[in-house]
């Protein structure tokens, strides 16, 4: 059993929670993620690594209540314990120096991009980081992303902070500004990559994005996350959950994602009714 150390409500929908979960904290590495189960009963969904101490045998998760499972570990306490958390799973975010590195997040995406972000300013590179959200509130972790970036860029839908726009605007500014970017990564959601690495690829930047299909097992047993990229069928939980941005076939994992939309509903209204919610 795995229990729930501390819970934050960040913004509306999303929560802030450190789990404790030794065996996880001591091998965990930036761009890993873990499949939790909140009991027995419960269905198995994944979840990104965004922090670890190893020395206390913790890991931080940061998430965003969409379906019945994330709004049941919502409703969790301090205390209370997770049946499972599998972990760490997927490959590990290929950090090094790069040279610049341009850091783009957006959503709930952004905690999944700051161990990544963090280790590679450590590593020495200059870390040019863009947070895209809707209104400025939704703009989560910008302090903790400011303390490992040379240079933070807001990007916010209704122009409440920062740039008015989308980060594809951020990115376009920096190029116009004569600012060399070697490496990009972007994670957000699936349309906010596809668009990330459609302006890297017409900028001639390389970039990785965090790939999110449905997962069951997180393994590589099942084949319910598998993704087209360059042409060949990979299992985003253990070929992933990064891939190269320009070789993915956004449309059809957009068109995977959508496949249980229907028993998805059905599953949370069921369950907000249960808890007395709906
Ligand atoms: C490797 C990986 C890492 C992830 N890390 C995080 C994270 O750190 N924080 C976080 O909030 N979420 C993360 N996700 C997404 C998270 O797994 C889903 O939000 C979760 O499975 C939803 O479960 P549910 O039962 O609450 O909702 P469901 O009832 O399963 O789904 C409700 C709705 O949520 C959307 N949804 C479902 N699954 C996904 C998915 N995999 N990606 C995007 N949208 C989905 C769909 O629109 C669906 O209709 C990650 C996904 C993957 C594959
Ligand atoms: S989730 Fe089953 S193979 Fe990846």
């Amino acid at each position: 059993m795995f229990e729930i150390l501390t819970k934050k409500k960040i913004v509306e929908k999303e929560y802030d929670m450190w789990i404790k979960a030794p065996r996880v904290a001591s091998h965990a590495k930036p761009g890993q993620f873990v499949v939790v189960r909140t009991s027995e009963k419960g269905e198995r969904i994944p979840l990104t690594i965004a922090d670890f101490d190893r020395e206390n045998g913790n890991i931080r998760l940061i998430f965003q209540t969409v379906g019945k499972t994330t709004y049941e570990m919502s409703r969790m306490e301090v205390g209370d314990k997770l049946a499972d958390v599998v972990g760490p799973l997927g490959t590990p975010s290929e950090v090094k120096k790069h040279g610049t590195v341009l850091m783009i997040g957006g959503g709930v995406g952004i905690a999944a991009l700051f161990p990544i972000l963090r280790e590679l300013k450590l590593l020495g590179n200059k870390v040019i980081t863009i947070l895209g959200g809707r209104t400025s509130e939704l703009v989560i972790m910008k302090d903790e992303c400011a303390k490992y970036s040379d240079e933070l860029i807001i990007t916010t839908d209704d122009g409440s902070e920062g740039i008015k726009g989308v980060v594809t605007d951020g990115m376009k500014m920096l190029i116009e500004r004569g600012e060399k970017i070697d490496y990009a990564w972007a994670i957000g959601p699936t349309i906010m990559m596809k668009f990330s690495a459609l302006t890297a690829k017409e900028l001639g930047i390389p970039i990785w994005v965090s790939l999110n299909p449905i997962m069951v097992d997180g393994t590589g047993m099942c084949g319910a996350c598998r993704v087209t990229v360059n042409g060949n069928i990979r299992f985003a939980c253990v070929d992933g959950p990064e891939f190269d941005g320009h070789g993915v076939a956004w449309d059809e994992l957009m068109t995977r994602l959508k496949q249980y939309k229907d028993q998805e509903k059905i599953s949370l209204e069921k369950y907000l009714n249960e808890v007395g919610e709906m």
